[in-house]
């Protein structure tokens, strides 16, 4: 999985299929996460940013935005957009959120410049790719601070009329190294309160929003 994202980093913008299917969903979960002026806002296997001008125009040069991500090409390409668009409010930390530590994580991240808790956090087709994805969640929430908010947007099957491009929706998902049954979003559901559930492209992709409640587990 990695070495897919290694190799293809480059090309990732044009091949991931970002419009007209994937734009929607992280257009849908920057607004469901509804982070706000000044905050500080984890995009969790950040890939090459695609998030990144969504979440500005609501987080303002006065927020921080903190792209974690395994692999060392996918963020050269996070790192070129951010200075292309001129963004300094911009950390990129390479971490496999499965294995790294989450102290040690939110250490590296203040040793970045930024601040070791979060306001929010927003994971966009990257949890159905860590296998693992449970452990990268504990993770996450373990590096938000009181009452903060955390977006999944992820895949699955197409629903009702759209079913019969289900081997369709299949095929990109594995090409693309993510598991389609994987459902990531249910840890918004069973965890966090206040939850905005969404979707777009025929229930392709599902989009969910919470608010973390401490000592509440999956
Ligand atoms: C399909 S891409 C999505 C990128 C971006 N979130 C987006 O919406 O375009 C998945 C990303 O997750 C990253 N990734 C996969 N497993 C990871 C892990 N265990 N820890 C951190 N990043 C991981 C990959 O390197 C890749 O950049």
């Amino acid at each position: 999985m990695g070495d897919k994202y290694t190799r293809f980093a480059p090309l990732y913008d044009l091949l991931s299929g970002e419009y007209p299917i994937y734009h929607a969903g992280r257009v849908l979960g920057v607004t469901a996460l509804g982070p706000r002026q000044d905050q500080q806002v984890l995009d969790i296997g950040c890939g090459t940013g695609l998030n990144f001008a969504l979440l500005q125009e609501r987080i303002g040069t006065g927020g921080t935005i903190v792209g974690i991500d395994r692999s060392a090409q996918m963020l050269r390409q996070a790192r070129r957009r951010a200075i292309a668009r001129r963004w300094d409010n911009v950390i990129l930390v390479q971490a496999d959120m499965v294995l790294e530590e989450p102290a040690a994580l939110s250490g590296r991240i203040a040793a970045a410049g930024g601040t070791e808790l979060s306001d929010a956090a927003l994971a966009t087709y990257s949890l159905s790719l860590m296998g693992d994805w449970k452990r990268a969640w504990e993770t996450t929430t373990s590096l938000l601070g009181t009452d903060g908010r955390i977006g999944v947007v992820d895949m699955q099957d197409p629903q009702g009329w759209a079913r019969w491009l289900a081997p369709l929706a299949r095929l990109a998902c594995a090409l693309g190294g993510s598991d389609i049954h994987a459902a990531p979003w249910r840890a918004v559901e069973e965890e966090c309160a206040d939850v905005i559930r969404t979707s777009a492209r025929a229930g392709h992709l599902q989009i969910r929003a919470g608010k973390t409640v401490p000592g509440r587990t999956m």
